[in-house]
């Protein structure tokens, strides 16, 4: 008699359940000989790997982090929920956790995006976790967010701005939870501009930055402003190294006009390059799928990055776009 694979939905070791668990064990046996070479504890482990399996499974140290992605087929709910639970069964025996230390969520459409939804909370249980990047701490939320406070893409372009910060004016566009300043602190950068529109991440961001023994003072600033509005009134050449990682659409009721990164990055990237010193790097990087940057600013060399800025742990080698848009001196 065979098994029921309603009680045991590993029974069948080539049936989905299965095979995901089996693959993210793989996967996490080859991650944990590879981290340290990044000095990471946190690093994504799975992405669409399978076909019938669309799900996203990042590390943070001790807990995994599941986005549940839409399946092609025409799903009941029920069909989706009894999905959800076999996910859940296979993250946590394939990674060997606990149910509460799995974390599962939906990424809305992009309707729900465009209204704001991508950064609203999801919830707040305040699950968090400090986890390592390069020798740094950051504190991630597990529960209360679509994204935990650290976007592992950018894990090389945060290395290389710490490494080119010395004695450098930095500036952080759309800084979210201040990754990249906390990085360009470490590097050595002389003085450092960190601007978001958003209290509850420039918070998280001195969080961030006071778990690496940084505090703002006169040169290291925290703004809350629209960045496309700050901009226009900041003193111009005064950065020598900007980051500039916009959302693909933000439209605030604490803006002018709406942002679409597709539609503005050329007024965008135009502003930045007024900031921009004689000598200086503008990183600019979208993650908007079928960005073409069609409008640079004049008189900066451009250089397409994407092939190394995007992290060997990502098997989509699309999921953002970066480039180096350098000034003469
Ligand atoms: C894609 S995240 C940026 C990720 C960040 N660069 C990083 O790598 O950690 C988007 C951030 O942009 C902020 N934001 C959206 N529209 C903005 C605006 N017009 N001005 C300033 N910040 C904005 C949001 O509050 C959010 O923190």
């Amino acid at each position: 008699m065979s098994a029921d694979p309603a009680a045991d939905p590993f029974s069948d070791p080539t049936a989905g359940p299965a095979q995901l668990a089996n693959r993210l064990a793989k996967v996490q046996k080859e991650r944990r000989r590879w981290a340290p070479s990044v000095g990471a504890t946190c690093w994504r482990i799975y992405e669409k790997d399978l076909p019938d399996q669309p799900l996203i499974v990042d590390w943070y140290d001790g807990v995994a982090v599941v986005w549940l992605l839409d399946r092609t087929r025409n799903e009941t709910e029920a069909d989706e929920e009894r999905w959800a639970g076999e996910v859940l069964a296979a993250v946590q025996r394939g990674l060997k956790l606990a149910a509460e230390h799995v974390f599962v969520k939906r990424r809305r459409r992009q309707k729900d995006r465009q209204e704001g939804g991508q950064y609203q909370r999801t919830g707040d249980a305040g699950v968090e976790r400090i986890v390592t990047e390069a020798g740094l701490r950051f504190m991630v939320n597990c529960s209360d967010y679509l994204d935990t406070g650290l976007f592992l893409d950018h894990r090389p372009l945060r290395a290389r701005v710490r490494a080119d910060a010395r004695d450098r004016r930095v500036l952080n566009l759309f800084a979210y939870t201040g990754s990249f300043t906390v990085h360009a602190r470490a590097g050595g950068a002389r003085a450092t501009t960190t601007v978001d529109l958003s209290n509850t991440y420039l918070t998280w961001a001195e969080r961030n930055l006071a778990l690496n023994g940084f505090a703002p003072d006169d040169q290291h600033t925290i703004v809350r402003a629209d960045c496309l509005r700050w901009l226009t009134e900041a003193k111009p050449a005064a950065y020598d190294l900007i980051v500039c990682d916009p959302p693909a659409f933000s439209n605030s009721t604490a803006m002018r006009d709406s942002f679409a990164v597709d539609r503005d990055h050329g007024r965008l990237l135009a502003a930045c390059r007024r900031l921009l010193a004689p000598g200086g790097t503008l990183w600019f990087s979208c993650n908007l799928r079928g960005f073409t940057l069609t409008t640079p600013p004049p008189g900066l060399v451009v250089e397409d990055c994407s092939a190394w800025t995007v992290p060997a742990d990502f098997r989509n080698r699309k999921i953002h776009q970066c480039w180096r848009l350098t000034a003469g001196s």
